[in-house]
């Protein structure tokens, strides 16, 4: 595996393995990197021939008041786990070398970027927006994979891609969990012992929920109102939102019908930590 820390590093490497008609699969990541991560990884080995990751900690995805100086760091763990992954080129830029000077363009994705975590976090998918597309163009891979725990995320993704006409193809990857079922997030180190316990309500909230669809509740305010219940029956839980969109457009749903795709998002806090989750499910 090699890492380099520099844009012109980066593309002058991947000259090389583009002439050799390598198909390039790339992972963005912020690092800390966890079993989540690692699935990517194994994917994009399975459909590219060679594979990077990007290890960034992007400031500008970040609010005032949220965690970019604390987010955890371990560039050495990382880049172990990295190639027993199977990682190629890893690129772990410092701020100064993907930011040297105020950044005063962003790329914004209305609609989409504005329900659910975008409520809450104004300007987060716009530094996402931003950053990926920043990396689509040092790394130019064919294909890109992201995992569906962040699936407003990809949502807008898919959009930014579509819309400025981005040639690399967007792979969603499914969600892993913790055997209680945790999805797993290199936040959920910051939880205490009793937080990360109370934590499992998140999933158990989505399996309910996809219960009661499977019974055949057809209200989306029903379904939300169990789901709120059960979280508010953990102590320590406090609820940012739960909602029941339609996927990938995210726009309200209300009465569901065969044939929609929905997506229940969860984003609940424990103490300082923002924990969130989901579940995108058919309708038949
Ligand atoms: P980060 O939170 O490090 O996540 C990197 C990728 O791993 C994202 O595609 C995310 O959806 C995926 N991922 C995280 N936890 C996962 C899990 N439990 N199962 C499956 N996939 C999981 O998301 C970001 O970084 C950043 O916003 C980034 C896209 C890198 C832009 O800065």
């Amino acid at each position: 595996m090699i890492v380099l820390s520099k844009i012109a590093e980066v593309r002058n490497a991947l000259r090389q393995v583009r002439r050799a008609d390598k198909r390039i699969g790339f992972v963005p990541t912020m690092g800390y990197l966890h079993e989540g991560h690692l699935q990517l990884v194994k994917t994009a080995r399975e459909q590219c021939d060679y594979v990077v990751m990007s290890i960034f900690v992007n400031p500008l995805q970040f609010g005032p008041n949220e965690d970019f100086q604390r987010y955890p760091r371990d560039l050495e763990r990382d880049r172990r786990r990295a190639e027993a992954a199977g990682v190629d080129l890893l690129f772990a830029p410092a701020v100064e070398e993907m930011y040297p000077d105020k950044v005063l363009t962003r790329v914004t994705v209305a609609q989409v970027s504005e329900p659910l975590c975008g409520r809450t976090r104004p300007g987060h998918f716009d530094g996402v927006a931003t950053v990926v597309t920043k990396l689509f163009q040092i790394v130019q891979p064919d294909a890109a994979f992201f995992g569906q725990k962040d699936a407003q995320q990809l949502a807008v993704i898919q959009q930014v891609v579509k819309d400025l006409s981005i040639p690399v193809e967007i792979v969603p990857c499914p969600t892993v969990r913790e055997p209680d079922g945790l999805a797993m997030s290199s936040r959920n180190v910051y939880l205490s012992p009793e937080e990360r316990t109370q934590a499992t309500v998140l999933y158990r909230s989505l399996q309910l929920a996809r219960r009661l669809l499977a019974a055949g509740e057809r209200r989306a305010s029903a379904i939300r109102a169990e789901m709120v219940r059960l979280i508010e029956a953990e102590p320590l839980a406090r609820i940012e939102y739960v909602e029941v969109v339609h996927f990938p457009q995210l726009t309200e749903a209300t009465t569901l019908a065969a044939g929609d795709q929905l997506l229940i998002a969860v984003a609940v806090r424990f103490g300082q930590t923002r924990l969130i989750d989901n579940l995108i499910i058919k309708l038949d």
